[in-house]
């Protein structure tokens, strides 16, 4: 719990060293969207929305007019600064090499856009959580003042952690923690690690045939510490 604590205080303060004009651009481009929406009958500003895919589920906090801020990975702020196209719908390579770079947004999008067809389930961490739920308008207005483009990890800053962060004011991710826990159970149980460890090297050293899967072996352990972290 510590480190994530950590590490939601160190992404709070780099983001108050943002530019004060961009901040303004930000609030003027919100005051345009924000009109009366039939998801206001629905949700209320501060709820927590969750929509199942197929492999995670994606979470996102309501702040009303049908708008729902969300954190996704996402390559192209690293690439473009053009607001615009990055504003535009996140396309799935968009988000995988965002992920592999780990590199997100907060970003505001519409329902619709955030849930692509999918069922929403409204405020259901509010029972597996030990902590009480912010008030709405203090939840929304978090999520708000996160918008921007940060630093996105598969594992310690997802989009699970943003809106835990937001309702409940502690950042945890309880499908990481799944995660991890497999993982482990794995590692621990085939001794998997070991033979990644020793394997590689030993197959880059026998230099005979140098072949492409071994190359490939060789980088698969590097590759997942890096996403690990
Ligand atoms: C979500 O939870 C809040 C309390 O934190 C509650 O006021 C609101 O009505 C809930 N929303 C729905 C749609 O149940």
């Amino acid at each position: 719990m510590f480190p994530l604590q950590l590490l939601a205080l160190t992404f709070i303060s780099s983001l108050s060293l943002q530019d004060e004009e961009d901040e303004g651009e930000r609030k003027e481009v919100m005051k345009e969207e924000v009109t009366e929406s039939r998801y206001d009958l629905i949700f209320r500003r501060g709820d927590l929305l969750e929509v199942p895919r197929t492999l995670f589920t994606h979470f996102g906090i309501y702040l009303g007019g049908g708008r729902v801020a969300h954190f996704i990975p996402d390559i192209l702020p690293l690439l473009s600064s053009d607001r615009y196209r990055i504003k535009q719908m996140v396309t799935n390579f968009r988000l995988l090499l965002g992920v592999i770079a780990k590199c997100g947004s907060v970003r505001v999008d519409h329902v619709d856009d955030f849930a692509f067809g999918a069922k929403i389930l409204v405020n259901s961490t509010d029972k597996v959580c030990s902590c009480a739920a912010l008030q709405g308008d203090a939840v929304a207005q978090r999520a708000e003042r996160l918008q921007g483009d940060i630093a996105y990890s598969l594992l310690w800053w997802n989009c699970e952690h943003f809106v835990m962060f937001c309702r409940y004011g502690t950042a945890v991710s309880f499908q990481s923690f799944q995660f991890c826990k497999t993982v482990r159970k794995l590692l621990l149980s085939s001794g998997v690690a070991m033979v990644m460890v020793v394997l590689s090297p030993c197959l880059l050293l026998s230099g005979a045939a140098v072949s492409w899967s071994m190359v490939l072996l060789a980088a698969l352990p590097p590759f997942l510490i890096w996403m690990a972290s």
